[in-house]
C-alpha cells in the first residue's frame, strides 16, 4: 500500500529498484520490492525484525546479488556489478555489527576510511604512509562528525554514541552521493541517540540517506519518507505524519516493543 499524493517530483531517482527478491533457500527474505529514492532525499527503511530490512541493503550494496528484480543506482543497472565498483560509483553503506578497528585512534581509523581500506576486525600490522594531506582530510572527517577533540583515542574506549558517529565520518571519507546506514542508533542512550539525529540532520543535502532504523524518534525526524517491510515485502510508504497515523504501522510495529520508553 502506498499512501496517495505524496510522491516526490522532479528529478529522476538515484536508487530505484523494481521487482526486487532474495531467497535464501526457501526463506523469501526480500520480495517483489519496488523502491525510488531520490538525489538529496532521507529515507527510512522501518520493520519489524526479520522483516528484510539488511538483505535489502545488501543487494542494493552489492554484497549479494538478487534473486529476482532489477537494482538501479545512478541511472544504471547495477543489478550484477560487484559491492567495490557500487562504492566507486558513489555509495557507501554501514553494517549492523560495527566494523571498527577498535585498537586503533580515532585519527587512524579515519585515515583509513580515507585511503578506501574497508574495516573489519583485524588490526593492519601496519598503517600506510603518512600523506599529509590525506591525514588533514581525515581530521576534517572528525570534526565533521563532532569528534575533533578525540582524534588520539582508541576507538576501543570510545563510548557506543561516539562509535556511531564515528561510522558516519567513515562512510563520508569516499565524498559519497548515497549513504545507506544500518541501525545507526541501535544500542545508544537517549542522549546519545539525540546527538546522532543532530549529526544525521546536519549532513549535506549533496549527500543522500538511506536508514534502517528501529527507533522511531530518530528515524521520523531525519526522514521526509519512510518505507515500511514486513515479511520481504514493502506495506506503506509515506511521510512521517502518514506513517504516524497508519493503522497497520501500529499493528505491527507501534504497539509492539518499539513503543516510546
Ligand atoms: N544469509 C542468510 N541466509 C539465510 N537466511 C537469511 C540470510 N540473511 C537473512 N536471512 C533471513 O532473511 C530474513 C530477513 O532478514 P534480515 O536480516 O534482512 O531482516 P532485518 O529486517 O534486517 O531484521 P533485523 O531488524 O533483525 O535486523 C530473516 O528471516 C533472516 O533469517
Ligand atoms: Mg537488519
Amino acid at each position: 500500500m502506498t499512501v496517495a499524493g505524496t510522491e516526490p517530483q522532479g528529478a529522476e531517482p538515484i536508487l530505484r529498484l523494481r521487482g526486487v527478491g532474495r531467497r535464501f533457500g526457501g526463506v523469501h527474505a526480500v520480495r517483489d520490492v519496488d523502491l525510488d529514492v531520490h538525489p538529496g532525499e532521507r529515507r527510512a527503511l522501518l520493520g519489524p525484525n526479520g522483516a528484510g530490512k539488511t538483505t535489502l541493503f545488501n543487494v542494493v550494496s552489492g554484497e549479494f546479488p538478487p534473486t529476482a528484480g532489477r537494482v538501479e543506482l545512478f541511472g544504471r543497472d547495477v543489478t550484477t556489478m560487484p559491492a567495490r565498483t557500487r562504492a566507486k560509483l558513489g555509495l557507501t553503506r554501514t553494517f549492523q555489527t560495527s566494523r571498527l578497528f577498535l585498537g586503533l585512534t580515532v585519527e587512524d581509523n579515519l585515515y583509513l576510511a580515507v585511503l578506501g581500506v574497508r574495516g573489519g576486525h583485524l588490526r593492519p600490522v601496519r598503517l600506510p604512509g603518512r600523506d599529509g594531506a590525506l591525514r588533514k582530510r581525515a581530521r576534517d572527517l572528525a570534526a565533521r562528525v563532532g569528534l575533533e577533540d578525540r582524534l588520539g583515542t582508541v576507538v576501543g574506549s570510545l563510548s557506543h554514541g561516539e562509535q556511531r558517529q564515528l561510522e558516519v565520518g567513515m562512510a563520508r571519507a569516499g565524498d559519497p552521493k548515497i549513504m545507506m546506514l544500518d541501525e545507526p542508533a541501535a544500542g545508544l542512550s537517549r542522549g546519545e541517540r539525540l546527538a546522532l539525529t543532530e549529526l544525521l540532520l546536519t549532513l549535506e543535502r549533496d549527500v543522500t540517506l538511506v536508514l534502517i532504523e528501529h527507533d522511531m524518534d530518530v528515524a521520523l525526524r531525519v526522514a521526509e519518507r519512510v518505507t515500511m517491510m514486513h515479511d520481504g515485502r514493502v506495506i506503506v510508504e509515506g511521510t512521517p505524519a502518514e506513517i504516524r497515523a497508519n493503522q497497520l504501522v501500529h499493528d505491527l510495529y507501534l504497539g509492539s516493543r518499539y513503543t516510546d520508553e
